[in-house]
């Protein structure tokens, strides 16, 4: 057991040992899912906020479906029918749902280090559920969960993430957590998504897909994030899936036994099609499926829990 943390913010401030308590914690929980009763009372009298100011649908409803597994009280707090329209602050809109015995504050935010700002004043504990373009470690450890299920390990395995590197939180936590864990990281896509800076993490950029994919046992697709490009950062969509898509002709030249991930959500026709993404080779839906385990395991890890052996005893 290696966690003493009341925030998760991001990933490149863990160390492998942290990355591999939660993950062994999700494991003990998604064996609690597979048991008739699926709650336990972990969190019993705990107050749990999803304080989400951006869209989302598998993270939000995820960490609802964690808190109340974990027997917490939670609260859905959506910016468009609060007083955010007011112009309150969000320094103020968290004080008082501290106020109100708020333990856990799930963020979500379209400012990088949103999450960080909040852990400096609250007691309570925070959870980055993605912050702008900086990171989402929740979806890297769902992901990493994803692959040690299948794979049986992280290390020595050649993963490529495709598509929008620059403007994605969930490259740069699934960047650190996998060079964390020993994987080679390989990062493709138009060079102005894909910035050679991200070399000095130590991935390999590559603007070959052929090259990019031919040895992967892992690709991991990115959409286009347009909500934070300011401009058209390529000519058009039409010429970005046929230079970067995955389809039938693109998997032919992978591994037979290549995993294809995607955090969603998926936009069909451009980074992969739907043959693909629904073909044999896709773990999409596991991904989400595991993500509930991921997140009770950070829930409950944040708010003290003692690990695996706790859970397994329970
Ligand atoms: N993967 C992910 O963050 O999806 P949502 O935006 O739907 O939460």
């Amino acid at each position: 057991m290696s966690w003493h943390r009341k925030d998760l913010l991001d990933i490149e401030s863990l160390g492998a040992d942290e990355i591999q308590t939660v993950l062994d914690t999700a494991r003990a929980f998604k064996a609690v899912g597979e048991r008739a009763i699926k709650k336990v009372p972990a969190l019993r009298g705990k107050t749990v906020v999803n304080l989400f100011i951006e869209p989302s649908t598998r993270t939000r409803i995820s960490f609802e479906l964690a808190a109340h597994r974990l027997s917490a009280d939670v609260i859905n707090f959506t910016a468009e029918a609060s007083s955010f329209k007011k112009g309150e602050t969000l320094k103020d809109t968290a004080r008082n749902l501290e106020a109100l015995n708020a333990d856990i504050i799930i963020i979500r935010h379209s400012s990088a280090g949103a999450p960080h700002f909040l852990a400096r004043f609250l007691k309570a504990c925070v959870v980055n559920a993605g912050d702008g373009a900086h990171e989402h470690p929740t979806q890297a450890l769902l992901d990493t969960f994803t692959i040690l299920e299948k794979k049986g390990r992280v290390a020595g395995l050649n993963v490529t993430i495709l598509g929008d590197i620059l403007y994605s939180r969930v490259a740069r936590s699934n960047i650190w957590t996998l060079l964390k864990l020993g994987a080679n990281v390989t990062l493709c896509g138009p060079a102005t998504l894909v910035p050679r800076e991200f070399e000095k993490m130590g991935c390999r950029v590559t603007y070959n897909v052929d090259e990019a994919i031919a040895d992967a046992d892992i690709i991991n697709l990115l959409r286009i994030q347009h909500e934070r490009q300011r401009t058209m950062m390529f000519p058009s969509l039409g010429e970005y899936s046929s230079l970067y898509g995955l389809n039938r002709a693109r998997l032919a030249k992978t591994k037979p036994d290549v995993l294809l991930m995607h955090p969603g959500p998926i936009n069909r026709g451009v980074e992969i099609d739907s043959e693909t993404a629904d073909g044999e080779r896709s773990v999409i839906l596991e991904q989400v499926t595991n993500g509930l385990a991921v997140r009770m395991a950070v829930l409950f890890l944040v708010s003290g829990g003692q690990g695996p052996q706790e859970i397994a005893a329970a």
